[in-house]
C-alpha cells in the first residue's frame, strides 16, 4: 500500500526522503542503485542528501535520471544533464563516470533501448525518486502514455512546455521533444519516493493516487506498484479523499 507523508515543509520532506534512501542504502548494500529526477521538487531532497554526504558516501553509486531533452543544443545550462550535474552529481558527491542520463552516449534512435540496457546491467534501480506534472505526468510520459511503455524519444505537451518555460529565456527555447523513461521502466524500480508540494499539484496527486488508473493520468500507473512512499505538503495533499487511510510510519 502507498505511504503517504504530510509534511509541513519541503525542507522536511527532504529530510524524510533523505531517511529513505539511507535507509534503503543500508539494508541493500552495494547493490543499491539510485534513480535521481530534476524540476524543482526533488531540490529539497539533493540539498538534505548533501548535507548527510559526510556519513554518507554516494562515490560508488551509480545512479539514472529519469529524462531529458531530446532537441536542445549540447551543453546547454538547462539540459537535464548540466542540471543533474549541478544540482545532484556534484552536490552529492557521486561519481560523474557512474551518474547516467537517457542520450547522454548519442542521440541516435538506438539511445533509448541503450539506456534500457545499461539500467538493466547495473541490477535495476533500487530507489528512484519522482515529481509530478500538474498533468499528472512522471518523468516525461505525457498523458496517453501507455502503462507499459519503455524508454523512449516521445513529444512534449503544451502545458509541459509552458510549465518549463520558466527554465528558459524565452518561450520558444523550450524543446519539443524527450527521451524519458517508459511507465513500465519506472514501475520496475524496487521502490518509488514520489513528492509534490503545492496547490497546483492538488489535482495531479488525487487523481494519481485516488483516480482510475488511466494512461490519461500517467502517474495513477503507481497505484500498481507495492513500494510507493509519497511526501506532500498540506496543499499538495488538499484534494485527497482518503489521506486518512493510506500507511504512514508510526502509525501503527
Ligand atoms: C518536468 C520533469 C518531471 C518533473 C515535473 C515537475 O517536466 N520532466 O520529471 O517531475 O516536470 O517538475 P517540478 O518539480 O519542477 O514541478
Amino acid at each position: 500500500m502507498t505511504e503517504l507523508f504530510v509534511v509541513s515543509s519541503q525542507a522536511e520532506g527532504g529530510e524524510l526522503a533523505a531517511d529513505r534512501i539511507a535507509a534503503t542504502m543500508t539494508s541493500v548494500g552495494a547493490r543499491f542503485v539510485l534513480g535521481v529526477a530534476t524540476g524543482s521538487t526533488p531540490q529539497s531532497i539533493w540539498r538534505a542528501l548533501a548535507a548527510r554526504c559526510r556519513s554518507l558516501d554516494l562515490s560508488t553509486v551509480p545512479a539514472f535520471a529519469l529524462d531529458e531533452y531530446w532537441d536542445i543544443p549540447e551543453g546547454h545550462p538547462e539540459s537535464y544533464q548540466a542540471v543533474v550535474e549541478r544540482e545532484i552529481t556534484s552536490p552529492l558527491g557521486l561519481n560523474p563516470q557512474l551518474v547516467r542520463v537517457p542520450g547522454d552516449d548519442g542521440k541516435d534512435s538506438a539511445a533509448p533501448s541503450r539506456y534500457e540496457q545499461a539500467i538493466r546491467a547495473a541490477g535495476g534501480i533500487t530507489l528512484q525518486v519522482l515529481g509530478i506534472g500538474r498533468n499528472g505526468h512522471i518523468a516525461f510520459n505525457e498523458p496517453g502514455t501507455s502503462l507499459a511503455s519503455r524508454c523512449r524519444i516521445a513529444r512534449l505537451t503544451q502545458q509541459t512546455r509552458r510549465d518549463n518555460s520558466r527554465f528558459f529565456a524565452a518561450a520558444e527555447d523550450v524543446p519539443s521533444y524527450c527521451i524519458t523513461q517508459g511507465i513500465g521502466t519506472i514501475l520496475e524500480a524496487e521502490r518509488l519516493v514520489l513528492a509534490a508540494y503545492g496547490l497546483d499539484k492538488a489535482h495531479a496527486l488525487a487523481a494519481a493516487l485516488e483516480g482510475p488508473v488511466t494512461s490519461t493520468v500517467p502517474a495513477s500507473a503507481l497505484q500498481l506498484h507495492p513500494g510507493v512512499t509519497v511526501i506532500a505538503d498540506a496543499a499538495a495533499a488538499s484534494q485527497l479523499k482518503h489521506a486518512g487511510n493510506y500507511l504512514a510510519a508510526g502509525a501503527l
